[in-house]
């Protein structure tokens, strides 16, 4: 499918499926609604310990570079674990602009390095991260019990909603660690109810804030 690199609301890149009209990030704000739903809500319930993240859904890097700025200011060792199907070019690469939107010129490189890093083996971005990316479809998940906390980013349940079934989730509850923790950004309810029907306790959180509002 056509793949098109667009600017969200917040001035950040991310990439639109024409034919879908769906995006890899919000439209009102790539960086932003990563940081809203995958930090604030997620990685900043840890505190100084060896993390094992799972990310569904590695697409632009957004969601692995910034776990990797945030993890080193607060001390955390991870490991991070990516899985992605269809992954991007070097040329949507070349155009996306996180690392000057998020001011963080001198991590250029581990940037790079993200998506330079080669597929099924693990490397270390930085002394503190280790990324191991799996290029495999979501049904192929077959982790137990390795990690505390999951980013599940697949595309919305409107155009893949063979994603947000009971089956999937199984295979993220069976690879959670007991009190892991997995952020997603839909608040659906077939979606919460199947999250439920799994073993999840589901909260559901206010999302980002849209631009131009308090
Ligand atoms: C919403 S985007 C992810 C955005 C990403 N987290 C980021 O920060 O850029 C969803 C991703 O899931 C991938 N994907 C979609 N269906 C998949 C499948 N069945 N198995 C594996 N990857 C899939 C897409 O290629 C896309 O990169």
């Amino acid at each position: 499918m056509e793949r098109e690199i667009i600017t969200t609301a917040d001035g950040s890149k991310t990439i639109q499926i024409k034919e879908w009209n769906e995006q890899y990030h919000s439209k009102h704000g790539a960086i932003q609604e990563a940081y809203h739903v995958f930090i604030k809500n997620g990685l900043d319930l840890f505190e100084h310990q060896d993390l094992a993240i799972l990310e569904i859904g590695f697409g632009t890097g957004l969601n692995a570079f910034i776990t990797l700025l945030e993890g080193s200011k607060k001390c955390l060792s991870i490991h991070y674990v990516a899985v992605e199907a269809y992954p991007v070019s070097v040329a949507e690469i070349s155009q996306l602009n996180y690392v000057e939107e998020l001011d963080a010129l001198e991590k250029q490189r581990d940037f790079e390095k993200l998506h330079s890093s080669p597929w099924h083996e693990a490397s270390s971005i930085t002394k503190d991260f280790t990324l191991q990316k799996e290029q495999k479809d979501f049904n192929d998940i077959q982790s137990s019990s390795q990690f505390d906390l999951i980013y599940f980013d697949a595309f919305g349940a409107r155009v893949q909603p063979e994603l947000w079934t009971v089956q999937i989730f199984e295979k993220m509850f069976r690879a959670l660690k007991n009190n892991g923790v997995r952020v997603t950004y839909a608040a659906k309810g077939s979606v919460r109810r199947a999250m439920q029907e799994v073993g999840f306790e589901v909260e559901r959180l206010p999302g980002p804030p849209e631009r131009g509002k308090c």
